[in-house]
């Protein structure tokens, strides 16, 4: 029975490889190190890892515009689509190759494009050398279609023994994923998930959108087209040779999991790719747009604001349309967190430049992409005053209440203290709430030493208050399933537990902290 994660069963070599660099004083390499791994640098859990390779001067390279996947057939309300994750390189830097691992061999992957009431089937193959797991991030999904842990794709031929711990519900070669989507039309994206080892594989390029859509949607006179564009942002660190720069312990991602310690809070890359491009340029015309903004960083918070124009009109939050638009001067966006929403071009001149920066960032951190008018066009698209009708959680509904604390503390493995959830770091056979099915329970959710993102899996939840203040806050409207968590913050959540019995996990969303035991289990009864 795989009990414990490699940390505590494998620990000596592990452990030691963990705490040396702290105990030889913190002398490193990589740039900025603060010592003990807390640093609120750039006001994110984590230490900068500088690139060794050179930068290119921002907005010098168009935003990718993702590809959506054409499912290889459509029967009896069910759509299949073939993704076949491998290793392929990438010119991100100019000049200079980037082995990344893709879905399709993209990073980003495909985007896959579901309509809620078909059922949506994706095969994933495993080429690459190591185990993954796929999840949908934000899907209504059966627990067997999840993505837990280790439930591994083992990869194809190989020595497996080294995964058998971790053996879970695995498979070789390839598996099927099944998604009913009964959920309404929203942006959920998907990555890897594997046991110990989540923030390597998506820092080297496991991740994509799965786009939900539906009638109510459709319905309304959004922008559309190409005037519908999802944008990944995600921060990287680059090699002297271009490849992905990440502190792994064991870079074959096959034996010691974690990162060294002076990275332990979080790695922050110096380069910020949108849609895998360094601070891209878009050509826009004069009219209205969506972007479904995402930040698939690892331990990156952004504030994002538009310089030269603004401000973002949020339709939608992580699980799908808000009620009634709202206007935002800027957006504080977590690891995990989407925001949809429509910026507004018309007020400007052909040749105006309109930048998205990150004003918690500094020295190339602090932007993002550019927009450039290029063109005037008509637009039939508009933002109505209603969106969805959205139901609102009552407290008159709870009927459990919980406290979960994120903190570092509260469990060691030789000598090192462990990321964890009420003190205790992810054990498969622990069991941390027995929620009802169809039941409303109210959440406390703590955040202590560093920024925790609060990820929970299946179950949408509505923010009733952050930080001690009486209101959600500007950032966490709608239907949710990440919300940010300052040092020291809290926030009081109505989660409900629908659509499928069995087992899941609730996690921190600092993909570093999640390697590191950050994560329980939950189990709808
Ligand atoms: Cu975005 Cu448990 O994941
Ligand atoms: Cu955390």
């Amino acid at each position: 029975m795989p009990s414990r994660r490699a940390f505590l069963t494998t620990g000596g070599a592990a452990v030691a490889a963990l705490v040396l660099p702290t105990a030889l004083g913190g002398c490193s390499g990589n740039g900025l190190f603060v010592r003990g791994g807390n640093n609120s640098s750039e006001n994110s859990a984590g230490t900068l890892l500088r690139s060794e390779a050179p930068l290119p001067e921002p907005f010098q390279v168009p935003l990718p515009i993702l590809p959506v996947l054409e499912p290889v057939r459509g029967e009896d309300g069910t759509d299949h689509y073939e993704i076949v994750q491998r290793a392929e390189r990438m010119e991100i830097l100019p000049g200079l190759s980037t082995e990344i691992w893709g879905y399709n061999g993209l990073f980003p992957g495909p985007t896959i494009v579901s309509r809620r009431g078909r059922r949506t089937v994706v095969t994933h193959r495993n080429e690459l050398t190591v185990p993954v797991v796929v999840h949908l991030h934000g899907g209504r999904t059966a627990p067997e279609h999840d993505g837990y842990p280790t439930d591994l794709i083992l990869p194809m031929g190989g020595d497996h023994s080294a995964h058998q711990q971790h053996a879970g519900a695995s498979v070789v070669g390839s598996r099927d994923y099944v998604y009913e989507l009964d959920q309404p039309a929203a942006t959920l994206w998907y990555h890897d998930h594997r046991m110990d080892f989540t923030g390597p594989q998506v820092y080297r390029g496991l991740a994509g959108f799965h786009l939900i859509r539906d009638d109510e949607e459709e319905a309304l006179p959004l922008p559309r087209g190409e005037r519908e564009v999802p944008l990944m942002i995600a921060d990287r660190s680059f090699a002297s040779d271009g490849a992905f720069q990440y502190p792994s312990v064991d870079p074959s991602l096959n034996g010691t999991p974690g990162v060294t310690a002076e990275y332990m809070s979080g790695v922050l890359g110096d380069c910020i790719l949108v849609n895998g491009a360094p601070w891209p340029v878009l050509a826009v015309s004069d009219t209205r747009y969506r972007f479904r903004i995402l930040n698939a960083s690892n331990a990156r918070r952004y504030r994002l604001r538009l310089e030269g124009g603004g401000p973002f009109v949020q339709i939608g939050s992580d699980l799908g349309l808000l009620a009634e638009p709202t206007a935002h001067e800027a957006i504080d966006i977590a690891q995990a967190e989407r925001f949809d929403v429509i910026i507004d071009f018309s007020g400007h001149d052909v040749g105006d430049e309109i930048t998205m920066v990150n004003d918690h960032g500094r020295d190339g951190t602090d932007l993002v992409m550019r927009f450039v008018v290029t063109r005037r066009e008509s637009d039939d698209s508009a933002i109505p005053d209603q969106l969805v009708e959205l139901e609102r959680l009552s407290e008159e509904d709870v009927v459990a209440e919980r406290q979960f604390v994120f903190a570092r503390g509260g469990a060691e493995a030789h000598g090192m203290t462990l990321w964890t959830v009420n003190g205790e770091p992810f054990s498969t056979d622990a069991i941390a709430a027995r929620p009802r099915l169809s039941t409303v329970e109210r959440w406390t959710i703590r955040a202590l030493n560093v920024e925790h993102p609060f990820h929970i899996h299946l179950a949408p939840f509505q923010v009733l208050n952050t930080g001690g203040k009486d209101d959600a806050g500007p950032y966490n409207q709608g239907w949710k399933d990440t919300v940010n968590l300052d040092n020291g913050g809290q926030a009081e959540l109505l989660i409900r537990f629908d659509g499928y019995r069995g087992r899941y996990v609730l996690h921190c969303h600092n993909l570093e902290h999640e390697d590191m035991m950050m994560m329980a289990n939950f189990e709808v009864v």
